[in-house]
Formats: structure tokens, C-alpha cells, sequence
């Protein structure tokens, strides 16, 4: 007698960094006072359904509030992702991530990774041990993305939203809705485990995949300074003259509205860069990009805010 087929395996990897998501306070009425990066990834997995016919794996990356996220995790993290990726049963991953950085990890590693499968990043903006936590139905609905039919690309799911990793950002300090994609939009929903999708799945980074090359990567030190009322070069001067072991090689300039400094810094930007430091502008403003013009002397990041306008100098400088 013939055997019937075995169903075929399909796999979810969860890859666990802290954050909120993973965070315990010592009541659950308290949503602010809490200790982020505490509970183990496949605890949080406890009690949540796989979507229909997938497996779920856990693996630990890191366990940290991510204010204090570093290259060494997000090498070990697109490290893991590249491994997991190339798995053929594994059909897409799920990042937990804390939600002050989660926007620079998704930049990171849409620029490096541009997978063929879908990598989810999720969170919460209440710890695991509060009364009503946010964290499990947002897992539960970026498996839902990590296992829906089509899906690839770097993504973020928070309160029901599936923001693109390229143009997420978090926008409210305690709202659990707390991200937008700005000007470009979600590109869609989970409504009760079903993905509506309204716009197209994040487009490749033109230059990834580069995962492998940046591992081993020596970080280049970028700083970012801003423009503002009364600013003036102080700070750029400051940097340039540290030098020291670990030189600034760019210059990320937060700078105002359509990418206008104020013209002290301009001057020490200006200098600096003259000097072989990388100078970029990224506006400071919530929405929009900054459009060029002819007689700019200074390079723009367009619609990057300035911290992955940052991530995106780094990869430059290291040729990826
Ligand atoms: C963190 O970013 O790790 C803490 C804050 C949060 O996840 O909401």
C-alpha cells in the first residue's frame, strides 16, 4: 500500500532581541515602570497559535532594551537571518525588537538583506506582564504576515498595521498604535489572521544582499548633529578635533524643513566635509523629503529621517 504524502513542513522562525515586548514590571497595572528584555522569546510564543500548518521555532539573538541596540546584535542578527533564509522549509522569519530603534534594525536590515521571503519584525508598547498586554496579538499577527502566501520583504506589525521596514517610524511615546509610513502609507492589515494588503510589499534595497559582507564589518563612526535655533559649528569643530582611535568618518545634519541649516553650521559642515568627512542632510521634519537643488553643496538623504539616514552613511562608508 502506497504511504499517503506527509504534509509539507513549513516553518516560522522566531528570533528574539527584548524590548517591551519581552518586558516585566512588578505590577500589572504598571505599563510604564518595567524592565524591557526579561522574558525568553519562547516563553512570549506560549500560549499563541501557529497560523494553520506552520511551525513555529524560537531562538534567542539578544536580550536588551533597544536604546542600547549595537552592531554586534544586528550583525548577529542579519547573521541569523541569512541562516534561517536559506532554510527551504522555512518560510519567513519574525523579529521581536523593543520600539525606540525598531525603525533603525528595520532599515539595517531591509538594506542588507532584500529577502525573497518575508522578515517581520514586531513589538509592544506594554510589558509582557500588564493587564491587557499589546505583545501577543502582535506576534500572532506578524506570523500571519511571515506565513501569508506572496509575502517578502522587511516589514514591522504593530496594532493590526504592516508598515514597510524602509518608511516606519515611531511616532507616539505610549500609544500602542505608535508607528506611521508617513507620506507612503501602510501597506496593509491583519484583520482576524487574514493579511489585506493595500499597496505593494517593500521594493529591494538597489545594493542588497550584503548581509554577509557587513558581519565582520568595522563599523565607520557617523554622528548625527542638529540644526536649530541659535545653533552654530561648536559641535562639528568639537568632533573633527577629537580624532583619536576612532576618527568621525560622516556627518549626518538633522537638518530643518526641505534641508536648510542654520549658517554657522553649514560653514563647519561645509569645512568638514572639505576635510574628507561624508556630510549628509536628512530633514528633521516628521513627513516629506527634501527636494534638491541645483546649487546644493551638500549631499541629501531624501525621505530618510536622520537616523537611518545615519545607517545608510555607515553602509556607504563600508562600501556595501
Ligand atoms: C525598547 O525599545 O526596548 C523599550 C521600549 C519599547 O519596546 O517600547
Amino acid at each position: 500500500m502506497a504511504n499517503a504524502p506527509l504534509p509539507e513542513l513549513r516553518r516560522v522562525v522566531v528570533l528574539g532581541t527584548g524590548g517591551t515586548i519581552a518586558g516585566r514590571a512588578a505590577s500589572s497595572e504598571d505599563n510604564i515602570g518595567y524592565t524591557a528584555g526579561q522574558v525568553g522569546v519562547s516563553d512570549l510564543l506560549g500560549g499563541i497559535e501557529a497560523p494553520e500548518g506552520v511551525t513555529l521555532v524560537a531562538e534567542q539573538v539578544a536580550q536588551v532594551d533597544s536604546k542600547d541596540m549595537s552592531f554586534d546584535i544586528w550583525q548577529k542578527l542579519a547573521q541569523r537571518c541569512v541562516h534561517w533564509l536559506a532554510q527551504p522549509d522555512v518560510v519567513g522569519l519574525v523579529i521581536t525588537h523593543g520600539t525606540d530603534t525598531l525603525e533603525e534594525t528595520a532599515f539595517f536590515l531591509h538594506s542588507v538583506l532584500a529577502p525573497t521571503k518575508p522578515v517581520v519584525l514586531t513589538c509592544a508598547m506594554r510589558p509582557a506582564t500588564a493587564l491587557a498586554p499589546d505583545g501577543p496579538q502582535n506576534l500572532r499577527d506578524a506570523m500571519a504576515v511571515a506565513a501569508a502566501d506572496g509575502a517578502y520583504g522587511v516589514t514591522v506589525v504593530c496594532a493590526g498595521t504592516i508598515h514597510s521596514g524602509v518608511d516606519i517610524q515611531k511616532v507616539h511615546t505610549y500609544r500602542l498604535d505608535a508607528f506611521a509610513s508617513g507620506d507612503a502609507g501602510p501597506i496593509g492589515y491583519v484583520e482576524e489572521g487574514a493579511v489585506r494588503r493595500v499597496r505593494a510589499w517593500p521594493e529591494r534595497a538597489a545594493k542588497a544582499s550584503k548581509a554577509l559582507e557587513v558581519l565582520t564589518a568595522q563599523w565607520p563612526r557617523v554622528e548625527i548633529v542638529m540644526s536649530h535655533a541659535g545653533a552654530s559649528g561648536a559641535i562639528v569643530d568639537a568632533l573633527l578635533l577629537a580624532g583619536g582611535a576612532e576618527p568621525v568618518r560622516g556627518l549626518i545634519l538633522a537638518a530643518t524643513g526641505n534641508g536648510t541649516l542654520h549658517h554657522a553650521l553649514e560653514t563647519a559642515a561645509l569645512k568638514a566635509q572639505d576635510e574628507g568627512v561624508a556630510v549628509l542632510r536628512a530633514t528633521r521634519c516628521a513627513n516629506g523629503r527634501i527636494l534638491p537643488r541645483p546649487d546644493d553643496r551638500l549631499r541629501d538623504a531624501g525621505a530618510l529621517t536622520p537616523v537611518k539616514a545615519r545607517v545608510a552613511l555607515m553602509l556607504e562608508l563600508l562600501g556595501v
